[in-house]
């Protein structure tokens, strides 16, 4: 049982929390790296204001929590270190005011009403509100499969759906079309986690990828003085990219 689910379990007296039991196991997976750090987390969907104070116990006092939710009373909620913002997370309007309040966020929890529109609009509004190195999650997404939210299977509009264009994005450098280039996403997106219900997106800058070879061909004539020759040629030439890559990558110039 990790740091979280052991908090959630001894949370009798606590505010109430309400989460999926295998969200934890994710959570820290792609959390933990931010313990005890200065960082900034946002969640949408406050409820009863328990897992912004998991968040706190978690994370430490120097992290900064907000909280978003449409029910005003949430407000109430506030504490050290804990602000909420009262507002509707498919308002444009609304979180781009949001945006001029808060700092870059380093982890985005997406936690609110979990209706499509709901869901692409924040991402929409919010993804490029995250840090260089930040994580952006968005739980229950049950709910592109539950018609009552506007979900279906492979249904167009779904959050599902939208999500499954990430995948081109993040493959873009390898395009040979224009109907797909490389974007932000493409240079700002590290990987992309899918699990039941949640999708984790970590940002990291990212530049053209490269592609080397390293060691002796086995399946042809290895010792003609031609091969040998070409051999030669070919380690100088790994050698060399591999020292540019290297000198590149220390003072942050773009890749060869
Ligand atoms: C699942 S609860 C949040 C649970 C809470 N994060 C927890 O773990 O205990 C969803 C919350 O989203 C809020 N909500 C619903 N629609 C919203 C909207 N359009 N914008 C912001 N919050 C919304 C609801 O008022 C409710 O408090």
């Amino acid at each position: 049982m990790n740091y979280l689910e052991k908090y959630f379990y001894n949370n009798d007296d606590g505010r109430l929390i309400h989460k999926w039991i295998h969200y934890f196991e994710i959570y820290d997976r792609h959390f933990k790296k931010f313990r005890e750090k200065e960082i900034i987390i946002l969640e949408i969907g406050v409820s009863h204001g328990g897992s912004l104070q998991m968040w706190k116990n978690y994370f430490g006092e120097k992290a900064k929590i907000y909280g978003v939710d449409i029910n005003p009373h949430c407000k109430n909620l506030e504490e050290e270190n804990i602000e909420i913002f009262i507002g509707s997370q498919s308002d444009r309007k609304f979180l781009r005011e949001l945006k001029k309040k808060i700092p870059s966020i380093d982890i985005l929890i997406d936690d609110g009403g979990h209706t499509m529109k709901q869901q692409i609009v924040t991402f929409e509004e919010l993804f490029g509100h995250i840090k260089p190195n930040g994580v952006y999650l968005c739980e229950d997404l049950h709910t592109s499969y539950w018609l009552k939210f506007g979900g279906g299977y492979r249904r167009r509009g779904t959050f599902i759906e939208y999500t499954k264009g990430f995948i081109d994005s993040l493959n873009a450098f390898h395009s040979e079309e224009s109907s797909l280039k490389v974007n932000l996403f493409t240079k700002s997106v590290h990987s992309i986690h899918y699990y039941d219900s949640v999708i984790v997106i970590e940002k990291r800058e990212i530049e053209k990828p490269q592609h080397l070879q390293f060691g002796n061909k086995s399946l042809e004539a290895r010792n003609t003085k031609k091969s040998m020759a070409k051999r030669g040629i070919k380690k100088i030439k790994t050698k060399l990219a591999y020292y540019t890559n290297y000198i590149l990558r220390i003072f942050k110039l773009p890749g060869i």
